[in-house]
């Protein structure tokens, strides 16, 4: 284990019934706000009704973002930051999923910088203030929710990229299961391949003495193994969902990092593909992690073999450690075809024509991941066993 050093102040709501707390929450952060949302889901739920009842019962100035686009983009955050300037905004409100979280944590930051937003996403300079900002989560994925990050694209360059900063841990964050219910199965089934995904790029390391680390990954593995091939026939079912929101927060909010360090090659090879493509990220992941998985197996065959005992009950019969293993990654492939999730970048119709572009997105010159530090001809063997 390494040493660490573990801060995370976001003050999470979470459970039936915990809009309530929105009013309160907001009368601690001012009384002008910018509520951000996303193409419409939180009206048709009656989610946006709720939120205005609480912003009202706080005394709130309300002014609106709506639109933010899936993978959001970076006009729509100087947008917002153009608004929050001229209308004097004290905080940022983002109800919605992972985008439009990111969106509005993105904004929070622009409101205080003077020049292009891009500079702080490519890291040309520091995030020193951002407005606050509180989420209300309606999609189990990302752990923006109680997380630090962002991921925001620039579509004049077609370039995807994470940024973060301490200044934008929202201060709260309310998690009703009641309110993701209403998330369709596909976008489900994106949010769960997320989920598990983060758990892989903290779970596949290197780092010794790691037992309860190692516990806290399987577990959340297992119960979302166990939960979401119910929850995609019962979408309604908030037990079930709850379960999985549960997970995607805990998958993220750095809990899983204590003392290692995790890879992400996976999560920039997928902002790669997604950002040339615009595809979901939770999509593309399902496509790559299994191939990224048996690319770099050798390098590590315990962990692989413990996964596939510890995860997917792989029996430990007379068999090679390596054979057990590679049982893993097929029972997760396995998996994630049996909830509908992709498994080939051709199902979103990416053949290859573009994968040199955007391997050297991904490695830039360099390296990328620490599992394996993936060279450009690794991502782009990994991209050619996902065609
Ligand atoms: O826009 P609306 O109308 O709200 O519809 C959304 C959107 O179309 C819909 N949706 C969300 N909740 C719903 C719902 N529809 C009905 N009922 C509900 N309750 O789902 C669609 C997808 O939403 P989106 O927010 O794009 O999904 P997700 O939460 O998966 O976010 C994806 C973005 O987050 C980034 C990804 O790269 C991508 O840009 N990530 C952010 C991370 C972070 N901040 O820590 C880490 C992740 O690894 C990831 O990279
Ligand atoms: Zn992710």
């Amino acid at each position: 284990m390494r040493a660490f050093t573990f801060h995370n102040p976001t003050k999470l709501h979470f459970g039936r019934d915990q809009l309530k707390q929105l009013k309160t929450e907001a009368v601690k952060l001012g009384k002008s706000v910018l509520l951000v949302y996303g193409g419409g889901s939180i009206k048709r739920s009656g989610l946006y009704d709720q939120v205005l009842e609480q912003l009202e019962l706080a005394g709130c100035t309300v002014t609106e973002l709506a639109g933010v686009e899936p993978n959001p983009r970076l006009t729509t955050v100087m947008k917002g930051a153009e608004l929050c300037r001229r209308s004097g905004i004290e905080w940022v409100l983002a109800v919605g999923g992972g985008s439009t979280l990111d969106c509005g944590k993105a904004i929070a930051a622009a409101a205080k910088y003077d020049g292009s937003f891009w500079d702080i996403v490519t890291k040309k300079a520091p995030v020193e203030a951002a407005l606050p900002i509180g989420t209300v989560l309606t999609l189990a994925a990302t752990g923006s929710e109680m997380n630090g990050g962002s991921v925001i694209t620039n579509e004049e360059t077609l370039e995807k990229h994470g940024w973060g900063s301490p200044l934008v841990y929202p201060h709260f964050s309310i998690l009703d299961p009641v309110f993701t219910a209403t998330a369709p199965k596909e976008h489900t089934v994106y949010g769960i391949a997320d989920i598990m995904s983060h758990v892989f790029e903290q779970y596949f390391h290197h780092d010794a003495n790691t037992p309860v680390q190692d516990g806290f990954c399987e577990s959340i593995l297992r119960a979302v193994i166990e939960t979401a091939p119910k929850l995609v026939q019962d979408l309604e079912n908030v037990e079930y969902r709850e379960t999985i929101l549960y997970c995607g927060t805990m998958a993220l909010n750095n809990v899983l990092s204590m003392g290692i360090v995790g890879d992400w090659a996976n999560h920039d090879m997928e902002h790669a593909v997604s950002a040339v493509y615009d595809i979901p990220h939770g999509g593309g992941l399902a496509i790559l992690f299994p191939n990224w998985m048996n690319y770099v197996l050798d390098d590590n065959v315990a962990r692989f073999r413990q996964f596939a005992v510890n995860v997917f009950g792989v029996k430990e019969d007379g068999r090679s450690d390596r054979e057990i293993a590679e049982e893993g990654i097929q029972e997760l492939r396995r998996f994630w075809t049996s909830i509908g999730a992709p498994s080939r970048l051709a199902n979103y119709e990416i053949d290859d024509s573009r994968l040199e572009e955007m391997a050297d997105k991904v490695v830039g010159g360099g390296t990328r991941g620490n599992f394996r530090a993936l060279t450009m001809e690794d991502v782009m063997n990994i991209y050619r066993m996902s065609l």
